[in-house]
């Protein structure tokens, strides 16, 4: 991506990093990821909203050179984070005359996080403008989306809406806009999963003020801009709502198949119930654990269930299975209904240690089936109990989504 018009006078200006396979070391971003920097040219100010990330520092700075950026008046940081905020220095080392905007969180945080000069940031609060000459730029304040300090610029005169990382994705393209594409749409999903479903009552309520606002376009900080911004909008309408889908995700670890078979079993009898299933191996590639607990998470955007499944490893679950636990835990999915299955050779804690990892899921805990080696017909049956208790309780929400 170079210099990418989006609006009069309004430019994309920051950096593709389409080869990134990692997003803070934790999230798969099959697709990399942008860093998009915008620059606002007013009659008679001009503005750069966010910078890149330090790995892309040269890129900002070829594009500013490539639009013919002689004077930049106000640097405004809309989040602290380093991939918007790593390249400020550099910034300001070409455009001294620069006056550093944001919030009083991120001049607080630019000053712990990045130790940078908190007396060169102005701060503004919510509603407060910065005159451009024939545009404004009003900031609103998103705390929450993902940090504290998150915050968007609307400029009324173009109905454009800086959104910041709110409705990114983790989607590299040359090109500026986002297309219908289901690939598109799936790493916005799997953005909206990792990062803003912790926090979704705050991201209802931004995305109910962006609706009211009715932008022309949504210009996050990540991935392509949203030229249609009804496609995001109600998108997040219905991932922050809460309805959830007939939708069972079935995360499981299997060593010597006693686990892989209840888990064929849950799945043949919750299908036969006509509930929709997902089951996602996390261990049969080295690959498969960061993989698929990210495909995981990204169930549990709507998923009325989860069931856990994982053999015994030293008393406690298989580590991959804990870590999946650790991240479902941390992301707090509207999942209605979990369980644990799994099987074990002679002795278990694992029911203890999970109800541990997973503490902060609200979810409805159903009963337990653990199987001592292969499943016993016992055990089978204790299966097929749950698959048909879970179903009936599923099919009695009141709130299911297509
Ligand atoms: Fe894209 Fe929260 O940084």
């Amino acid at each position: 991506m170079t210099v990418l018009p989006i609006g009069k006078n309004i430019f994309e200006v920051g950096a593709v990093h389409a080869d990134r396979e990692l997003f803070d070391s934790l999230m798969p971003t099959p697709h990399g990821t942008t860093y998009n920097a915008y620059l606002v040219v007013g009659s008679e100010k001009t503005a750069l909203i966010d910078a890149v990330d330090p790995l892309k520092t040269r890129v900002l700075l070829k594009n500013l050179s490539e639009a013919g950026v002689e004077r930049i008046d106000y640097l405004i940081t809309l989040h602290t984070e380093q991939d918007h905020s790593g390249s400020n220095d550099a910034v300001l080392k070409r455009y001294p005359m620069a006056q550093v905007v944001g919030n009083k969180t991120v001049r607080d945080m630019l000053e712990t996080h990045l130790h940078f000069d908190a007396s060169r940031v102005k701060v503004v609060e919510e509603g407060d403008q910065i005159d451009l000459g024939d545009k404004k730029l009003t900031f609103l304040m998103i705390p929450f989306a993902h940090w504290p300090d998150n915050t968007m610029v609307w400029v009324e005169e173009d109905r454009i809406l800086f959104s910041s990382d709110l409705f990114g994705s983790h989607y590299s393209t040359d090109k500026a806009f986002a297309t219908s594409s289901a690939e598109q749409r799936t790493a916005a999903k799997a953005y909206y999963a990792e990062i803003m479903m912790p926090f979704r009552g705050q991201i209802a309520k931004h995305t109910a003020r962006t609706r009211a606002l009715n932008p022309r376009l949504i210009a996050p900080a990540h991935g392509p801009v949203w030229y249609d911004p009804d496609m995001i909008l109600s998108r997040y309408e219905r991932w922050t709502g809460d309805g959830v889908k007939k939708l069972v995700t079935l995360p499981y670890i299997s060593m010597h198949d006693s686990t892989r078979t209840m888990v064929e079993r849950l799945a043949v009898k919750l299908s036969a119930q006509g509930l929709s299933i997902i089951c996602r191996d996390l261990g049969s590639t080295p690959q498969s654990l960061s993989l698929e607990t990210g495909h995981f998470i990204m169930d549990l955007v709507d998923a009325a269930a989860v069931i856990l499944a994982t053999p015994t490893v030293l008393g406690g679950p298989h580590p991959n299975m804990a870590y999946a636990a650790l991240v479902a835990n941390a992301v707090r999915p509207k999942t209605r209904f979990m369980a644990l299955v799994g099987s074990y050779g002679w002795a278990t804690q694992v029911e203890k240690v999970m109800a541990g990892l997973t503490s902060n899921l609200k979810a409805e805990r159903l009963n337990t089936v653990l199987a001592k080696g292969l499943p016993s017909d016992a055990d089978i049956e204790q299966l097929d109990a749950l698959a048909l208790d879970l179903s009936s309780r599923i099919k009695a929400l009141p709130n299911l989504i297509d």
